[in-house]
């Protein structure tokens, strides 16, 4: 990869940790690791680890004679995750093909990954054969767009003004929100009991501005779509009027949106 295209990377994925992680992602890496039932020693892996804030909440509960490995394709990410803590084992690599020899893990988690992974049975048996017999599996993806009408806008104005390929990278993580497909999906990868629970959560964004820019700085460029600093300009103008009703007192952006969190113990 060319020095441009990598510092490209670890731009977005460092736009990514500072804007997204304490508005959306890092509340989630709590409930993750609860429902993964973590305890101090044992050997984790978080795939789709992005900037690794599930890999970092589950550090501090492993406590020093356990493991965690944190694995994402994006080399933006993995370079953001290694320098924010140097005690997780970070790898590139994809969840379809995980670098690891079977029953290597006491706990598999990921958090809003799924949706993105091109064979998605493949991964959820590729979870199952990194984890020992019994070893318990936690998998969050978010609820449907339509569940969390500040997105739905968003991926409107991104439509309008960005064109098809934006707007489809906002609606990306969306795509599992239907529990029984959700099910369906586990079920035909070889795990027929599962829990799926739905949690509440709270998106906070300092402004409407952070909130879009996120996605246009933090998000887009790491599923390949690259807008012009004047599309961006012009965009986030844009967004200040038509998402201007779910900004409160002081600018914030603050809504409620919820996620699933799928849970099992390899038979
Ligand atoms: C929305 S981010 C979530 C990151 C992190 N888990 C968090 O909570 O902040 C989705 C991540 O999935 C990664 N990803 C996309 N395709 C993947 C694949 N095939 N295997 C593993 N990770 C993938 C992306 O690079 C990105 O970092």
């Amino acid at each position: 990869m060319s020095e441009p295209i990598l510092r490209a990377q670890i731009d977005a994925a460092s736009a990514y940790e500072s804007l997204f992680v304490p508005a959306l992602f890092g509340q989630w890496a709590p409930k993750v690791a609860d429902a993964a039932e973590i305890e101090p020693g044992q050997r984790v892996i978080d795939i789709a680890c992005g900037t690794g804030i599930l890999a970092r909440e589950i550090l501090t509960r492993i406590g020093p004679g356990g493991h965690v490995a944190g694995i994402d394709p994006n080399p933006g990410m993995i370079a953001v995750a290694r320098r924010l803590a140097p005690g997780v084992e970070w790898r590139e690599g994809v969840a379809e093909s995980l670098p690891f020899p079977d029953e290597s893990f006491d706990a598999a988690v990921s958090q809003f990954g799924l949706t993105f992974f091109k064979d998605r049975r493949r991964c959820i048996r590729e979870m199952l054969r990194v984890l020992v017999r019994g070893g318990r599996l936690a998998v969050a993806v978010w609820d449907s767009l339509d569940s969390m009408p500040a997105y739905a806008d968003e991926v409107a104005l991104l439509d309008r003004t960005a064109g098809r390929l934006a707007a489809d990278a906002v609606r990306a993580p969306f795509v599992l929100g239907n529990r029984e497909d959700l099910a369906t999906l586990f079920s035909e990868a070889g795990l027929a009991a599962v829990q799926i629970t739905t949690h509440k959560g709270k998106a906070q964004f300092p402004s409407i501005r952070t909130m879009v820019e996120a996605d246009l700085r933090g998000w887009l460029p790491v599923l390949g779509v690259i807008l012009t600093e004047d599309q961006i300009g012009h965009i986030l103008l844009e967004a200040e009027h038509a998402l201007r009703a779910y900004a409160a007192a002081g600018g914030r952006v603050i809504f409620r949106l919820s996620a699933h969190i799928v849970t099992a113990n390899r038979p």
